[in-house]
Parts: structure tokens; C-alpha cells; sequence
């Protein structure tokens, strides 16, 4: 009996451990029930969806579907019961999610989809998505899922001054956005090492502002090269990245910088500036090579400075269809202004005490500018320094007071706090990883994030957004080094911001993240491949060590080295821990099923 109990319980477990692996979606979703039985894929398989308005829907998935499965399924409106074996998707009121969750039922005939918005039914098909078998196979698991996000914003931040990426790239990016299930593309276009949007009235910005004379070395070197770098996007570029990125119900919100990070625009018009010359130097402006904080700002006494920044958010309104426009506002020390006797006339003419009341007039004026047209600002968190109107949301990025505070205030907050959402930070062994920013942001720093602080009574934390990832670009120079970046720490992003707070769980994550690495393997996604981890214990006869590695990928291959051997492809392959002498040096890297590797990590350190 007892023998049939433990056979049976590992029979249990052998079957969870399998479905575990089959759904392992990521975002968790609210609720998941595994079902016996699969839902087989094939050529007579039909999407139906119900009205026109969804075809697109149903050609997204489609398109998706033949890229994931090689199978060319084909999509009717309203199709008849009984005609085939299908796929639906339709809207119904009465699902009782927010505008952005979904049902899904999967059984042995057929598939459903239901949501009370579009929105849902994308969420719903992104999870279809997922559950199709990472390889070789047809079949999706028969399961019934209930689900919708725990936060409205769900966001990631793309610097493109820094460093500039193609229109293709962006694309890329944004699907990935979308796979994850996140719904906000922060695209952060001005800054002193570029203007990367095109503004008509100004060609200087384009001719002039758009590219440095010289770049700081990021590969450890000190200086900087002298190789002209730069470009932008076209108001035709920006218009299709901005409709792709709509149709895959993703909303683009472009960050113009004000009064600091304006360095670019000024060298391209210097009566912008307080002063003819950089302050502090005397020499002229010129687009910044390095990276940091600049003390040359828009003159806020200068009524042409207003005039021009309103013409530019002119044009950029124009080209995003956006609730919001980021208007930066971080970093601007007020050294200038101090000394400029416009900005001082402008502080005695108004009755303000100090320079960051003169931020806060000059913050407002813009607001007010963009209220106008119907639009809203989100500012960095600085722009709480000399008071704020209620209708500014403000971004959180030094920690979370900012966030807790505006949230007591009654002013919405989006959470991007650097120590954990920071997304340039190292996300392992500095010693090992390419070159980062200083701090430490790794995958578990980033999944243990919690956007609303629990000194926050319900009704102040409806106030808090949802949290934002930041990939500033100043040391990544390629694509690749951008996905490396980005990807798996956006999947931890993306539990925090959609997945119910009960349900987040770092080790079954680990798990999930396991068939997520294949999925990003197949999608041609360059991310980063974990070193194996390392486990060693002393052996009590001698004083070695046995050295036990471990596949966090569950899917790779270790090679090792012992000794001064460099590792190479051709090393040997770890099977069992590994006695290690006194004095002997190990090396180890993770080879990977799509042909790349970690980087190699070492003992003792
Ligand atoms: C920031 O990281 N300067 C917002
Ligand atoms: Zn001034």
C-alpha cells in the first residue's frame, strides 16, 4: 500500500513537474488550473474572432503562430459553431477582469479567449503564446486561466542618447515589451550627448545637436576618442515606431529634458543658455563626449528660451498620441542660474525665494503648456524640489520616498528606484561581467522590488503607477550588450508590475525562467546566459575542496578548466563535482543550446 502511495506520489510530482514546465508563463497570471489533455495545433485550425475590429488581433496571432510553429493558421470573423476546430477570441462585458485582463480556456477541442476589452484579448493571446511548446511540438496543455494586471503602468525605459540603436532594433524591443506584457515605452530622446528626435522649425538640431565629436572610452580606458558618433529619427521613423508600438497596445511616452541635459540643444542654439560660453570653463558649447551631469541648463530669464521648448513639444505632441510627456527635470544644478542676471531678475520679478522655486515656475510654465493641449507631465523626482501642481506624476529614481511622499500628497508616482529597477547596473560578479555602471542590480534585486511601500494607507497607493525598469545607455554601445542588459531582469519587471503580489514567488520564478531562456533563445533574443553556480566543501582527508557546479538554465552545458588552462569549447564537460588541490585554480562557463556562453566565472576568487 504504502509502496502504491509513494508511486502514485511520484507519479503526482513527475506530472506538475512536467506541466510546470509546459505553462511556466511569465508574467505569473492570477489564476492557473492545469487540466488533463492538450489541445492539438494544426493547418485546419481557424482564429475566429468576433467583429471586424478584432482582425488585427487575430492576424497578430496568427503571424505569431506561423513564426513560432512554422503552422499557417487561417483567421474568420464570427466564424459558425461547429465549422471547425478553433481558436476564438472574442469580447464579452460581463468578464469581470479590468480593461486589460483575460479568460483563457483551453480543452481538447478548442481554445477561448474572452476579455471585456481588446486590450485583455492581447494579454490573452501573448499567454497562448507562451504555452505553445518551446520546441518541436503542437500541443498545447488544456488549462483554464484567469488573469489581469496588478498595475495600469508597466514600463521600460530606452536612453537613445547615449547611444543610438535601429528603427528594427526598436521594433524588436517593443515586441518584447509586449511579451512580457508591459505597456509602457519611455523613449528618452533629448540628452547632452544627443537630440535624437527631428524637429522641423530647428534643422540645427538635427545638423548640429544630433551628434558628438568624441565619445568616452567605455572599455576602461581613460579619455575619450575622437570619432563623430550621432543621428536621429525622423518624424517618419518616430510615427511608425509609435503606430507599431500602438498596435501592440503599447503606449510611447517621449521624455524631452528641461532646464538640464539640454547640453546638445544649446551647442546647437546658445542663446538657450545664461551665458555665451559652458559655465565653470568659459569654452564653448559643444555636444558632451562624456557622460555625468553638465551645469550648462536652459536659462529659465530668457522668455525665448520657452518659445523655443514650446515649439519643439509642438511638433513632438503632434507625432505621440500620448496621455503623458516627460519633461525630465533631474539633474539640473543651479549653478548658472545663480549667476546669470536674467534667471535673478526672473526670481525678484515673480517674488521667488530660490533657484529651485525658479525650477518649480519654470516646470509649471510648461505644464501648463501641455495641460493645454490636453496632455499630462511626469517629471524625475526633482520636480517636487520648490513645489509641484497635483496634476504631475513624478518618476522615483533615487529611491522610493519621492514615490511614498507624492503618493501622500495625492500626486501619482511611477517607481524607478536605481537600486533596484536600474537596469545598467551589474547583475553579477563585477569581476566577471562586461564593463556596467557602478551598482548592483542583479535578477533577484530586481524581483524582490515592491512598488508600493507599505507605509501607504488602499486609497494613497492607488496613487503609485506601477514600476519602471531604466536602461540607460552610456556604457552599451550594441544591440547585443542591450539585450544582454535587459534580458532576463525585464522578466522580473514584468512580475512585479502585472502578477498579484501573493503570487510572486523567486524560486518558482527560477523555475519559469528555465523555458523562458528557450523561448528567448528562439526569438533570437541576446540574453544574458548565467554563469553555473558554485557550491564547495572541504574534503576532511586533505585540504581540497570538492566543487560542485549547477545549470541554472537547466538546459546547458559546463565546461571547466583546472589549473592555467584557459577555458575553451573543448574543455571538459561537468558532470560530477570536481576535486579541486590546495592552491589549484577552477574555471567554468555555461554553454548554451543556441551556440553562445556565460561568461566564465573562476574559483577561488
Ligand atoms: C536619472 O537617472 N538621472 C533619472
Ligand atoms: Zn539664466
Amino acid at each position: 500500500m504504502l509502496n502504491k502511495i509513494i508511486i502514485t506520489f511520484c507519479f503526482l510530482l513527475f506530472s506538475a513537474l512536467v506541466i510546470a514546465q509546459h505553462t511556466a508563463i511569465i508574467p505569473a497570471p492570477k489564476s492557473l488550473v492545469e487540466k488533463e489533455g492538450f489541445f492539438e495545433l494544426s493547418n485546419d485550425v481557424v482564429i475566429s474572432y468576433s467583429g471586424e475590429e478584432l482582425h488585427h488581433l487575430a492576424d497578430y496571432a496568427t503571424a505569431f503562430i506561423k513564426e513560432f510553429s512554422g503552422l499557417s493558421l487561417r483567421n474568420r470573423n464570427n466564424l459558425k459553431k461547429g465549422f471547425a476546430k478553433k481558436i476564438s477570441l472574442s469580447i464579452i462585458s460581463s468578464v469581470k477582469t479590468n480593461k486589460e485582463g483575460y479568460f483563457l480556456e483551453v480543452s481538447t477541442s478548442g481554445i477561448n479567449i474572452k476579455a471585456n476589452a481588446p486590450a485583455g484579448l492581447f494579454y490573452g493571446i501573448q499567454t497562448l503564446l507562451q504555452l505553445l511548446a518551446v520546441q518541436g511540438t503542437h500541443q498545447i496543455l488544456c488549462v483554464s486561466i484567469i488573469d489581469e494586471p496588478r498595475f495600469p503602468w508597466r514600463g521600460m525605459l530606452f536612453d537613445n542618447c547615449r547611444h543610438m540603436y535601429s528603427v528594427e532594433f526598436i521594433k524588436k524591443f517593443i515586441d518584447q515589451l509586449a511579451y512580457h506584457k508591459l505597456n509602457k515605452f519611455h523613449w528618452h530622446l533629448t540628452d547632452d550627448q544627443g537630440w535624437r528626435i527631428e524637429i522641423k522649425k530647428y534643422p540645427r538640431l538635427q545638423e548640429v545637436a544630433a551628434y558628438r565629436n568624441g565619445t568616452q572610452f567605455i572599455d576602461g580606458r581613460k579619455g575619450v576618442d575622437s570619432i563623430r558618433y550621432g543621428g536621429f529619427y525622423t518624424q517618419q521613423q518616430i510615427k511608425d515606431v509609435v503606430a507599431y508600438a500602438a498596435s501592440r497596445y503599447i503606449e510611447v511616452i517621449p521624455e524631452i529634458e528641461m532646464p538640464g541635459h539640454s547640453v546638445a540643444a544649446i551647442t546647437a542654439y546658445p542663446y538657450l543658455a545664461c551665458s555665451t560660453a559652458s559655465f565653470g570653463t568659459g569654452k564653448p558649447f559643444e555636444v558632451r563626449k562624456v557622460w555625468g551631469v553638465s551645469k550648462d541648463l536652459y536659462c529659465a530669464g530668457n522668455d525665448s528660451v520657452f518659445t523655443f521648448l514650446q515649439n519643439v513639444l509642438t511638433e513632438v505632441m503632434q507625432l505621440f498620441p500620448s496621455q503623458y510627456i516627460h519633461i525630465g527635470g533631474d539633474e539640473a544644478p543651479h549653478d548658472a542660474w545663480k549667476e546669470c542676471l536674467k534667471c535673478q531678475k526672473r526670481m525678484k520679478d515673480i517674488g521667488l525665494k530660490n533657484e529651485d522655486e525658479l525650477q518649480s515656475w519654470f516646470i509649471r510654465r510648461i505644464e501648463k503648456f501641455i495641460n493645454l493641449k490636453g496632455k499630462k507631465i511626469i517629471g524625475w523626482e526633482e520636480i517636487m524640489n520648490g513645489g509641484m501642481t497635483k496634476s504631475a506624476t513624478i518618476q522615483s529614481w533615487l529611491g522610493v520616498e519621492s514615490g511614498l511622499q507624492a503618493a501622500k500628497n495625492g500626486n501619482d508616482a511611477i517607481m524607478s528606484p536605481y537600486s533596484h529597477l536600474y537596469f545598467d547596473g551589474y547583475q553579477g560578479d563585477e569581476k566577471i561581467e562586461p564593463l556596467a555602471i557602478g551598482y548592483w542590480t542583479p535578477l533577484d534585486t530586481v524581483y524582490s522590488f515592491e512598488p508600493v511601500h507599505p507605509a501607504l494607507t488602499k486609497e494613497e497607493a492607488k496613487h503609485i503607477l506601477g514600476g519602471q525598469g531604466n536602461l540607460w545607455t552610456e556604457f552599451i554601445a550594441t544591440e547585443d550588450y542591450f539585450e544582454y542588459m535587459v534580458f532576463p531582469r525585464i522578466a522580473a519587471l514584468s512580475e512585479i508590475d502585472w502578477t498579484q503580489k501573493d503570487k510572486r514567488n523567486f524560486d518558482d520564478f527560477k523555475k519559469r525562467l528555465q523555458t523562458q531562456y528557450q523561448r528567448y533563445a528562439r526569438q533570437g533574443v541576446h540574453f544574458r546566459i548565467p554563469p553555473p553556480q558554485i557550491q564547495t566543501n572541504y574534503l576532511s582527508a586533505d585540504s581540497a575542496l570538492a566543487v560542485t557546479l549547477s545549470d541554472p538554465t537547466a538546459k546547458g552545458i559546463i565546461r571547466y578548466s583546472i589549473g592555467e588552462n584557459e577555458l575553451s569549447e573543448n574543455s571538459p564537460v561537468y558532470s560530477v563535482p570536481i576535486k579541486l588541490l590546495h592552491k589549484q585554480k577552477i574555471r567554468f562557463a555555461l554553454f548554451y543550446i543556441d551556440g553562445r556562453k556565460s561568461s566564465t566565472d573562476y574559483y577561488p576568487k
